[in-house]
């Protein structure tokens, strides 16, 4: 790619993932799966008029999402990766970030210029607000967070110490899908999924479709007030979510409920020192720049987390570099 074909690539993002949005919405990755279709195939299969289709299908061809097999269409690596149900689907991600977030990106000048997040002047509403007010939006943020921790509880299950552990709290654990994977790797464990009520809406059917629920207790509260008692307290995209004040609160309710064994796992995407061009430090450096536009949180470096330990009489344990996310632990001082 030539320098300008990539500052291109650059200001047609947007373009791109309302594509990527409307082919995720129509379900084409998922129509085309077992077998290539025509546009007219694909026009009855959606109701979208097909020379209108035919165009959204040979502009997915162009990006690398589907394949032109002599005027029928396939899935390429990448749309395959779109389909529902498959390991690390990103289906769930596309359904809950783009008719969220993309609104809260148009405020992104005002948020830099201001602090106030795009969230806000999009929606009129927090987050949290906006997913106990709309439960359809609810349940696709609920399903995406849980997609994402499948992804890293493997990591999280064998890189933690859960040695002296009896039970485990997911603190905001959502639908328990970091929880499950921990329990399914450690058979005598147990656990608890602690939530507001709307993040614990599907959280039930997932612990029982994962056979973990009759290790499981689910919870509603909030952090700010109190988390039940455990040995192990998970905290998987939480601290991001939040600015320094509101991360130190959640962290001292914590630690005020641990003993004296009593372990604290951060699982965060960490905010690099040094930036390198490239993947690597693009999910990072973008999520922090989403987590400044959706909530007012942000990435934080190791030494920024050692920070808010300090600040509620915790110190970092322990380290582990994952992919995307990193495990930190911290025991109490
Ligand atoms: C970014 S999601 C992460 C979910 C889960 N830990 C994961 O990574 O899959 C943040 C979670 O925090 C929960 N949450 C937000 N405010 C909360 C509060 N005051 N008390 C408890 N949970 C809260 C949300 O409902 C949501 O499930």
């Amino acid at each position: 790619m030539t320098p300008a074909e990539r500052a291109y690539e650059l200001v047609n993002g947007f373009r791109l993932t309302q594509m990527v949005h409307a082919a995720v919405e129509l379900r084409i990755p998922d129509l085309v799966a077992s077998e290539p279709k025509s546009a007219e195939d694909l026009s009855a299969d959606t109701g979208i008029e097909a020379g209108r289709l035919r165009r959204l299908l040979r502009a997915l061809v162009a990006i690398g999402v589907l394949r032109d097999e002599g005027g029928r269409y396939s899935n390429t690596e990448v749309g395959a990766s779109f389909r529902e149900g498959v390991p690390r689907s990103v289906r769930p991600l596309v359904r809950m970030l783009v008719p969220e977030s993309y609104r809260n990106w148009d405020f992104f000048m005002q948020t830099l210029r201001t602090g106030v997040t795009g969230q806000s002047l999009a929606h009129g509403a927090t987050l949290w607000e906006l997913i106990e007010r709309d439960p359809d939006f609810g349940a696709r943020f609920n399903d995406a967070m849980a997609g994402n921790s499948e992804a890293v509880a493997g990591f999280v299950a064998r890189a933690g110490d859960f040695t002296r552990a009896k039970v485990v709290v997911d603190v905001g654990g959502g639908e328990g899908s970091l929880l499950a994977g921990v329990l399914l790797a450690h058979p005598d464990l147990r656990g608890i999924v602690y939530d507001l009520a709307a993040g614990l809406v599907q959280t039930p059917e997932y612990l029982a479709s994962h056979h973990v629920a009759d290790r499981c207790e689910i919870v509603e509260g909030s952090f700010f007030d109190a988390v039940p008692e455990g040995d192990v307290y998970l905290l998987k995209d939480i601290l991001h979510d939040w600015d320094d004040q509101k991360a130190t609160a959640i962290l001292r309710v914590c630690r005020k409920q641990m003993g004296q064994n009593a372990r604290l796992l951060v699982v965060e995407r960490m905010a690099p020192t040094q930036v390198i061009e490239g993947p690597a430090h693009m999910n990072a450096t973008t999520t922090d720049l989403q987590m400044m536009v959706q909530l007012g949180g942000k990435e934080r470096t190791r030494e920024e987390l050692e920070e808010l330990f300090a600040a509620a009489r915790m110190k970092l344990d322990r380290y582990t570099p994952g992919g995307v996310w990193q495990l930190v632990e911290a025991v109490g001082v």
